[in-house]
This record gives structure tokens, sequence and C-alpha cells, in this order.
């Protein structure tokens, strides 16, 4: 049975007061029309159409692909006008599962659930309770049978008495959702068309109307204001920290904690407070990660210690750092830095596009960019590689166990033989063979009995 997934995200979001169209506010770093994307992909939808309006142009850009097709309704005249806009992309036949593309956090087990339920011939509600229904449009029913969704606005007294509530979120036998909404009408206080009005009509047409309720608030919020956004970031990013303690992560504080993106982690992992977490992170058994540190697209390996407020972004090509190694504090990390085994990286210590081999130092205020660094290679305070020349990057090739003392330029295309020693204040062009000892800096000048000038009187 062919399945249609809608996600109606035409509307203005006034309340976000922001040029970003309201769908692709950030939630946990993704769009929040992707979370309802991503949470549903797995139901394996034939069609997956999203509805688009207010910013039609910046949404269809932030999330074509994936075979998501998109509807246009301008101007929007509600819910039920939204869904008349899809009936010609409905695939025949099957059931149709409508979302909204401000409510991200909706499950892959609910909406599986609601289409099971379903099963192509029965209209199907996402309901919920809630304490201040205000706002929301209500679940009518007689006895346990639904009969109608009727909003707010137009309620009763006695009907807004009702906390049953529908989330927004419903699957419809597609065949019948279409010649429904074929029949709707304004008439009502808001002057839209109302999708709810569907249910009245299933039930005058002896279709059977299920209320599923679900307990779980989170997964049904929407998202209106920058309150809400935040209010409901907090709530996904604890109940991302409690899975992972749940996996055993130790997290000093799961309040402040944040991740925005896939965090794997092995046994005896420790995240210190105020941490985030971009992208793909992996950390190995035992890795430690100290407080104030931000962490995107980085393998870890085990026992790693990343001291406190380091900064690590692998961006697109991503980062390693090896087993064991020492990273911080106030060290920085850039695409392309890859570490072996028991690295140390000290504080304000920049690495991009150098590959260090284990045991390798650099422990104070330096830059390593584009660099090929051998094994227990000690890298002094406040030397840089300059491998840029104003037009082109080159490459520094620093061999085993060469000692490179403080203050010391590499201008590259340089390199430094295994075990050399590069004195202290040098600024090297030239290639160092291997063992030698390199200095390139003026020599000293004593003058004995030299007396300073003196202040005139
Ligand atoms: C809707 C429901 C209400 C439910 C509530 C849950 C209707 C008539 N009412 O009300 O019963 O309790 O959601 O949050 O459906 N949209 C369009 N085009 C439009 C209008 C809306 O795409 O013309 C989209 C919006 O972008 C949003 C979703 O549909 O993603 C819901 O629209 P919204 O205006 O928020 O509906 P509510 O009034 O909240
Ligand atoms: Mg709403």
């Amino acid at each position: 049975m062919s399945l249609n997934i809608v996600v109606m995200a035409a509307g203005k979001g006034t309340r976000m007061k922001s040029r970003l169209p309201k769908v692709l506010q950030k939630l946990a770093g993704r769009a929040l029309v992707r979370h309802v994307l991503d949470n549903t992909a797995a139901l394996h939808a034939d069609a997956r159409i999203v509805i688009t309006g207010h910013g039609a142009d910046q949404v269809e850009a932030a999330i074509a692909g994936d075979g998501i097709r998109f509807v246009r309704q301008e101007p929007q005249l509600g819910t039920g006008h939204a869904i008349q806009q899809t009936v010609p992309a409905l695939n025949a036949g099957g059931t149709t599962l409508i979302l909204s593309g401000d409510t991200p956090l909706i499950s892959t087990a609910t909406t599986r659930a609601l289409v099971e339920a379903c099963a192509g011939d029965k209209l199907v509600l996402l309901t919920i309770e809630y304490a201040d229904p205000t706002g929301y449009g209500r679940i009518v029913r007689e006895g346990e049978a639904v009969k109608a969704i009727v909003e707010h606005k137009d309620a009763s007294d006695e009907q807004r008495r009702i906390r049953e509530c529908y989330t927004g979120i419903m699957a419809a036998p597609t065949e019948a959702l279409k010649r429904w909404v074929g029949q709707l009408n304004n008439d009502n206080a808001q002057r839209e068309y109302y999708l709810t009005d569907i249910v009245a009509m299933a039930v005058a047409e002896g279709v059977p109307v299920v209320g599923v309720k679900t307990a779980d608030e989170t997964e049904v919020l929407g998202v209106n204001s920058p309150s809400q956004l935040a209010q409901l970031e907090r709530r996904h990013q604890l109940a991302q920290a409690e899975a992972l303690m749940t996996a055993g992560v130790r997290l000093a504080d799961p309040a402040r904690f944040d991740l925005r993106g896939t965090l794997r982690c092995g046994q005896d992992v420790e995240i210190d407070v105020n941490c985030v977490f971009e992208g793909e992170v992996t950390l190995g058994d035992g890795v430690r990660i100290g407080a104030n540190c931000v962490i995107r697209n980085v393998t870890i390996g085990a026992e790693a210690r990343i001291h406190e407020f380091t900064h690590i972004d692998g961006e697109a090509l991503g980062a390693s750092v090896g087993e064991g190694a020492l990273i911080g504090p106030f060290a920085r990390l850039r695409p392309g830095a890859q570490l072996g085994a028991e690295v140390h990286i000290g504080n304000f210590v920049e690495v991009k596009n150098s590959t260090l081999a284990k045991g390798a130092k650099a422990n104070h205020l330096a830059y390593l960019g584009d660099a090929t660094v051998g094994e227990r290679v000690n890298y002094g305070a406040g030397s840089i590689t300059a491998n840029y020349d104003g037009a082109n990057k080159h490459r520094t090739i620093i061999g085993a166990d060469v000692h490179v003392g403080s203050n010391c330029v590499l201008v590259a295309p340089i390199t430094i033989g295994d075990g050399a020693t590069v004195g202290g204040g040098s600024t090297l062009t030239k290639d160092v063979a291997p063992g030698q000892l390199a200095v390139a800096r003026g020599r000293q000048i004593v003058i004995s009995g030299w007396s300073r000038p003196q202040k005139k009187k």
C-alpha cells in the first residue's frame, strides 16, 4: 500500500520575528523541517511532499534532495487549503501522513504507529491532553468515539473545557482525503480552510476515526517563538544527554551539555560541563573532555585527554586525535589535523592540515599548518610554519626526533631531516639534512663595560 508523507511548511511564523522562514530555524543544529524529514525517513514513503509558501525559495533550497517534492501554496489560506494543493501530487490509494514542519521532534515510532493504525481506511488523529489547551483544536468525543475537531477560536465555552487537543498530525486514507479537502469551506472564525473539518466529514461518511493519544509532550510541541524554540532545544538536549548516560557516558551535568549532530562514545567517557559537540564526533574508550570545549567533526582515540577550553573543528575534511594524546587547554585543531598516539598539543597551539606522528609535542604558542611532523618531534614555543607565500600553500616536513627551538619560522616548502636541531629564533628558508644543527639568526654581540645613556637634567 502506498504511503505519502506531507509536511506543511508554508506558514509565516510571525512570532519568530525573523527573516529566516520558521521551518528553517535550527534545533540542535538542524532545520526544524529537516528533523521532521529525518525522523520519518525510516517509513520509506513512496512520496515525500513539502508544502512551501513563505520563503519558499529558501526553504526549498535548504532541503532539496532525497526525492523530496515541493508543492507551493500561495497565498496561505489555511491547513485544509494547504492539503488541497497537494492533491495532484499524492500517490493514489493507501495512506497519507500529514505532519507540520514546525513540530520537529515527532518520532519514527509514533508516525509508524499512526500509519499502521490508518491501514488506508481509517482517519487517525494524534492527540494529547494539555493542562492548558488554549489555542489548540479540541477533540470532541461522544463516549469514546471522535466526532469532530473544533478550533479554539470557534469553540463554545463547554468545548473549550475539553483538554484533549489535536497535535496537527494525522494519517488519512488518501482517496477519502482528496475528496474531503475538496469539500472544505472557510465559514469559520478565522476565514481559513481548516483541515480539521475533515473529521466531521469522515464521521458523516461512516469512516472510522481513531484518536491516538500520546503522553510525550516533547514529540508534539510546535515552535512558534524564540522562547518555545529554546525550550524545545533544552528538552531535546536533555533527552540526548539521558540517552548517552544510559549508554554509560558520564556527563558532569546533563543540563550543561549540547549535541548538534552525532556523538559516538566508547566505555568510560567523561564529559565536563558546557561542552558543545557538532557534526560527527567519535570518542574512544576512556576519553575525558574538560569543561568548555567545542568539538566538531573529529575522531578521538582511546584515553585521550582534551583539556578545558579546547576548540576542535574538522569541518568537512575531518580531524583525528590519537590514543592517549593530550590536547589543550586552549588548543585549536582545524581541518586535516591528524594527530598520532600520545601527541601533546598545549595552550595556544593551532594545528591545521598537518600530520603529527606518535609522541610529537607542540606545547606552547605555536602554529603548524600544512606540515608533516615525525615521531617524538619537539616543536618549541612560539614557532610557526610559514606555509603561505601570499599566493600558494606549501608543505613543511619535519623528520623524526627533530628539535625545533623557540620562536622559529620554518618557511615552506622546507624539509628538516631526522634528528636535526633548529636553534631558537631561527628563520629557515633552506632544507636541513638529518642530524644537522641549523641556526639562522643574528650573532650575539657582547660589549663589555657598556654604560646606558643617562637622562639629561
Ligand atoms: C493547527 C490545527 C489545530 C491544532 C494545532 C496544533 C488546523 C485548522 N488547526 O492549528 O487543530 O491543535 O495545529 O499545533 O489545522 N500551514 C500551511 N499553510 C497554511 C496554514 C498553515 O502550510 O495555509 C502550516 C504551518 O506552516 C504550520 C502548520 O501548517 O506548519 C500548522 O499551521 P498553524 O497555523 O500553526 O495551525 P494552528 O492554528 O496552530
Ligand atoms: Mg500552530
